[in-house]
């Protein structure tokens, strides 16, 4: 019983290990409201929200991104902005496409950007998973 608890205990941290050294890392930026129609079809205000995103094409994957949750943390100044970082990970959900040129990896909403970082420095550089 005991060393069964250990194994998992074990097999618990090896798996958060590996869901940290997973994340990737990106340029986010932000867009302002407002937010739909969006890209993806079927999504809206009502059934989506305002925590949302576009991905350009690194992880569009031909609209197959669409209804995905991604977990977004900022990691540290993309520009000469001071510290725009803010504690904490949201979860936004995929809604739309972030066509090139697009600045970012993530286009987060501006609601989902300000969570995370000060809006004023416009795009920071983020963890995703
Ligand atoms: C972010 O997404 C919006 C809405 O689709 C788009 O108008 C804007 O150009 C995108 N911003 C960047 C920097 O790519």
């Amino acid at each position: 019983m005991e060393v069964k608890l250990q194994v998992l205990v074990m097999l618990a941290m090896i798996l958060s290990l590996f869901s940290a050294a997973s994340a990737t890392s990106g340029l986010a930026v932000y867009y302002r409201p407002q937010y739909y129609p969006a890209a993806c079809p079927g999504f809206n205000l009502r059934n989506s929200g305002v925590m949302v995103a576009g991905v350009s094409d690194a992880l569009w994957n031909g609209g197959k991104a669409c209804g995905r949750m991604l977990r977004v943390r900022c990691t540290s100044a993309a520009n000469d902005f001071p510290k725009p970082c803010k504690a904490g990970i949201i979860t936004v959900k995929v809604v739309d496409y972030c066509q090139q040129p697009c600045h970012g990896v993530i286009n987060l909403s501006q609601d989902a950007f300000a969570r995370i970082a000060n809006l004023d420095a416009g795009k920071v550089w983020v963890d995703y998973s």
